[in-house]
């Protein structure tokens, strides 16, 4: 028989629930015909080892490790780009998402009737029990309206991380996908030239079977990062937005510094200038390994040391572009204020562009 199906499961500490979802994917689909790729960011708890230690008894399965990288959708990508199956389903490895629905999923997309079949929480006869909280409720059904306000997507659950489509369409988009955060399908609908043919599910969404969402810290913000990516970020790259953004928080710790340090007494102005340059670096290098390259984050005593010297590094060579574009338009009559905007400018795109490259390489 030949393969139909790929189903990519992206894990970050799901050992205890691999096995028992292969047995439901197996049920679900029959011995046959599909391959289940498990995308793992090298979890802590040897979600990899024990993906890799069913895959050697049963070839269907595949394991991707990836070292040193972190994101649901960037995996979730990875995973479809991975298979040679016509067709790919992207679900959570935790349980919450049945795999019963697939056949009908994958027969949708096998008669053409649609591009993307996606399993939904909110149509008629699903359920999204499976939301831990009344809080996390509210807060998904707000992303859904600003999902369509914003990315124009018209659908009834645009969030949801079970969906399936032609993998053919997957690799096509993948390189104009921001790639960034939990919003796979959004990101995928968003990127689409053509409005995609969009097919919706019911889907009783569940309760995890094993272990914690990784989603509560960073969801809020990976979303409107997601949001911001596709509304204004060919005008201004998400990464710089939030490289910028982290600056300017810096400038303010820079004269929150200097303000303690005239108030505590009598001190000269030019060490205090230096103490609250270095102290705002420090910060700024601490909020982009946070925020910025999250991605990315460095982690371990000394890579974070290294890190946080190579940072300084890059911020002093934007420092001197800075002055010296500043200086050069001051020359030729600009005005003041114009002049040092323009040298902030140039001097914040030289410390991103060095910090990309040096500090929080790929
Ligand atoms: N490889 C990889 N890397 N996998 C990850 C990562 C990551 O950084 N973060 C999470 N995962 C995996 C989890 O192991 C799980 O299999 C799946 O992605 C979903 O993560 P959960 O932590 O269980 O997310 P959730 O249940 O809170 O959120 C789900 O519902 C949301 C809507 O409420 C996801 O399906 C979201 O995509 C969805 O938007
Ligand atoms: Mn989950």
């Amino acid at each position: 028989m030949t393969l139909r199906l790929a189903i990519v499961l992206p894990t970050l500490d799901e050992r205890e629930n691999i096995a028992p979802l292969l047995a439901r994917i197996e049920q679900a689909l029959g011995p046959q015909g599909w391959e289940a790729i498990v995308v793992d960011d090298a979890s802590a708890d040897g979600t990899a080892d024990e993906a890799r230690r069913i895959a050697r008894a049963d070839p269907r399965v595949r394991v991707i490790e990836r070292i040193g990288r972190r994101g649901l959708s960037s995996a979730a990508i990875e995973g479809i780009c991975a298979t040679a199956a016509p067709f790919v389903a992207v679900m959570d490895a935790d349980h919450q998402h049945d795999p019963a629905i697939l056949p009908e999923m994958l027969a949708a997309l096998e008669t053409g009737e649609c591009d993307v079949a996606v399993a939904s929480r909110y149509v008629a006869g699903a359920s999204n029990a499976g939301l831990a909280s009344a809080r996390r409720e509210r807060g998904s059904r707000l992303a859904v309206r600003l999902a369509r306000r914003l990315a124009g997507v018209d659908l009834s659950d645009p969030m949801s991380g079970y969906f399936a489509i032609r993998a053919e369409i997957g690799r096509t988009l993948a390189p104009r996908m921001s790639q960034i955060g939990f919003k796979v399908l959004l990101d995928l609908l968003a990127s689409a030239p053509e409005p995609l043919r969009v097919r919706e599910f019911p889907l009783q969404f569940a309760q995890r079977r094993s272990g914690a969402s990784k989603l509560d810290r960073a969801v809020v913000f990976d979303f409107l990062v997601g949001l911001y990516d596709k509304t204004f970020g060919r005008v201004v790259p998400t990464r710089f937005a939030l490289f910028g953004t982290v600056g300017g928080l810096g400038v303010v710790v820079h004269l929150a510094v200097l303000a303690l340090l005239f108030r505590a007494g009598d001190v000269a102005f030019v060490p205090a200038q230096a103490l609250a340059t270095f102290a705002a670096m420090t910060f700024n290098f601490w909020l982009n390994n946070w925020l910025t390259y999250r991605d990315r984050r460095l982690r371990g005593g000394r890579a974070l040391l290294r890190g946080w010297a190579g940072f300084c590094a890059a911020c002093s060579v934007g420092a001197v572009a800075n002055v010296a574009v500043a200086g050069l338009l001051k020359g030729y009559g600009l005005y003041w204020l114009l002049a040092a905007a323009a040298g902030i400018l140039v001097g914040a795109v030289w410390n991103y562009a060095l910090s990309s490259r040096f500090v929080w390489k790929r």
